[in-house]
């Protein structure tokens, strides 16, 4: 395990950052902590890396209980809200950054120009960070983070800020730092961003873990449809096992069942069939992450 985490607990005087989180993340896994601000993300990555202590409970990365110096070399880190020195150049901050790491001469002379590259921030070498839109900001970190050739990358809401653009190639770079079999670690509070591009995800809440799994498993279970039928059903009809409403897309039912067995859908066809119907369109709704998470979010609100 990359990362392995039991009954973790941080508190701040009565504040409960992490109320018992257990989560782990396997080797060349990207994966996705979700959740609102204030949930605790930045609280548990900070644990991870050994910036802060925990309350109570285990932390591991890569097998090893945190804080390790030995580790640290293995790691990449973006810090939320980060500040890069102004006063220097892209290339002038990785090369110094990259010295503080360790990273030898070559290494960074080599590595440098590819990152810049990488991060489409060619061109711009002689531009200081002082002239650096947020964007800009976000990819020169990630280069930071990257310099060292990290295994495991942790990055704090990495989009933050950032263009349509420029997160789609941040999202390209993390998937081709997982084929090269990196296990990336974000922190993250928007669901679309996620969705996209983690394996797995978990969703924090006040502290506590809600939900984890694949993004299909937390997507896929949802009950509805959207029928068409060639000519109108009768008002009268009534269906076993479901209901038909009109739906906000044009000329489409949603058809609400209320089971989501793979059979609940066969019966429905068969009355379909039945009644001397037939179908013109036939689509099942997934649900979204975000979906999934407001409802999450709306639970919580009513027990508390
Ligand atoms: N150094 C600190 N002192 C006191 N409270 C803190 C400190 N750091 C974080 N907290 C509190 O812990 C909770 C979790 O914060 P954080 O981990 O930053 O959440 P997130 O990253 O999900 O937005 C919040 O209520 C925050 O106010
Ligand atoms: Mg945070």
């Amino acid at each position: 395990m990359v990362v392995s985490v039991a009954n973790l607990e941080k508190h701040y005087g009565k504040v409960r950052a992490l109320d018992g989180v257990s989560l782990q993340v396997e080797p060349g896994t990207l994966f996705g902590l979700l959740g609102q601000n204030g949930a605790g993300k930045t609280t548990l990555i900070k644990i991870l890396l050994g910036l802060i202590a925990p309350t109570a409970g285990s932390a591991k990365l890569l097998g090893e209980p945190v804080g390790r110096p030995d580790n640290r070399r293995e790691v990449g880190y973006l810090p939320e809200d980060h500040r890069l020195p102004e006063y220097h150049t892209g290339p002038s901050l990785l090369d110094f950054y990259g010295a503080l790491q360790g990273v030898p001469r070559a290494q960074r002379k080599a590595r440098i120009p590819y990152l810049l590259e990488l991060l489409g921030l060619k061109g711009r070498e002689k531009l200081r960070v002082r002239g650096y839109s947020k964007g800009m900001k976000q990819r020169l970190g990630l280069a930071q983070a990257l310099l060292h050739r990290p295994k495991v990358l942790f990055l704090d809401e990495p989009t933050d800020g950032v263009d349509p653009v420029g997160r789609k190639e941040i999202r390209e770079l993390l998937l081709e730092e997982k084929r090269q079999g990196v296990t990336v670690f974000i922190n993250s509070h928007l669901l679309g961003e996620v969705e996209q591009l983690c394996d797995r995800v978990a969703i924090l809440r006040k502290g506590q873990l809600v939900l984890q799994g694949t993004v299909q498993e937390l997507t896929q279970a949802k009950a509805t449809w959207l029928v068409a039928f060639d000519s109108p059903a009768p008002e009268n009809l009534t269906w076993q096992g479901g209901k038909l409403e009109p739906s906000e897309r044009q000329g489409l039912l949603r058809l609400f069942l209320e089971s989501a067995e793979p059979d609940a859908i066969d019966r429905f066809l068969a009355q379909v069939a039945a009644n001397g119907l037939r179908l013109r369109h036939l689509e099942r709704e997934r649900g979204s992450l975000e979906d999934l998470y407001l409802a999450l979010a709306d639970r919580g609100g009513q027990a508390t």
